[in-house]
């Protein structure tokens, strides 16, 4: 595991996003496979996924997904996927699949099929790079603490309740998240300085995130680190 602290938001954003385009280019350079990107959801990684809309990328070999989403029209405003794709992903050729949605499917249903598509997404390598946030109760894509998607040791993307507030959302799970073979955590402010401290001590939900094979990095700014000794 490793921690990184930036000076502020904006360098947090600089060095994901630097680091992100320079292993998607090594890729392309050396075998051109499909480079597997998780995206994380929420307003943090925003200002690194403009960035890197502006970087020289080979953005050709990427699929990306979502390593959560809710459980609302694509276009809602509340979307990871429109915030996502309005981004990056409408400005850049790499392909962003997304969970369906519509008034007639079940949560669970997209949750399924979503699964089946990284299931062969994953078939023969796993995720290569996984971005993720994390709450201030220490939640990450939508494993939420309490919440029974924390127990699921099968499937690779289910819906999930959050319990304070009964809101429905779709998930990646350990069972997939911990294949990846990098998660970049991104955390800025202060009201995660708690969050981070215990899930650096693996307290959290968070901090169950990354296999034996995973190189998991923080990066984080110096509000959100500032209860770390
Ligand atoms: C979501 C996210 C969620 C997010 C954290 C942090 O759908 O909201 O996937 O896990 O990463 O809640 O959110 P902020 O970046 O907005 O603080």
């Amino acid at each position: 595991m490793e921690l990184v602290v930036h000076d502020s938001p904006g360098a947090v954003a600089s060095a994901v996003s630097a680091s992100v385009s320079q292993e998607i280019n090594e890729r392309a350079t050396s075998d051109g496979t499909t480079f597997s990107l998780g995206l994380a959801g929420g307003s943090t990684p925003e200002a690194t996924y403009r960035d890197l809309a502006g970087t020289q990328t080979e953005w050709r070999n990427v699929t990306a997904w979502l390593a959560d989403e809710r459980w609302v029209p694509q276009d809602s405003p509340r979307s990871n996927g429109l915030m996502a794709a309005q981004s990056l992903f409408d400005h850049v050729p790499g392909n962003l699949v997304r969970p369906e949605f519509s008034d007639e499917m079940e949560p669970d249903e997209s949750a399924a099929a979503y699964g089946r598509f990284l299931r062969d997404l994953h078939l023969k390598t796993p995720p290569d790079l996984v971005l993720l946030g994390l709450g201030d109760d220490g939640h990450t894509a939508s494993l939420f603490p309490g919440s029974r998607a924390l127990d699921e040791n099968q499937h690779r993307y289910v819906s999930n309740v959050i319990p304070e507030t009964g809101e429905v959302r779709l998930t990646a799970t350990y069972p997939l998240l911990n294949t990846a073979r990098r998660v970049l955590f991104l955390v800025v402010g202060e009201a995660k300085a708690a969050a981070l401290k215990a899930s650096l001590a693996g307290a959290t939900p968070a901090g169950r995130v990354g296999g034996s094979e995973t190189k998991v990095e923080w990066h984080v700014d110096r509000h959100a680190a500032s209860q770390l000794s």
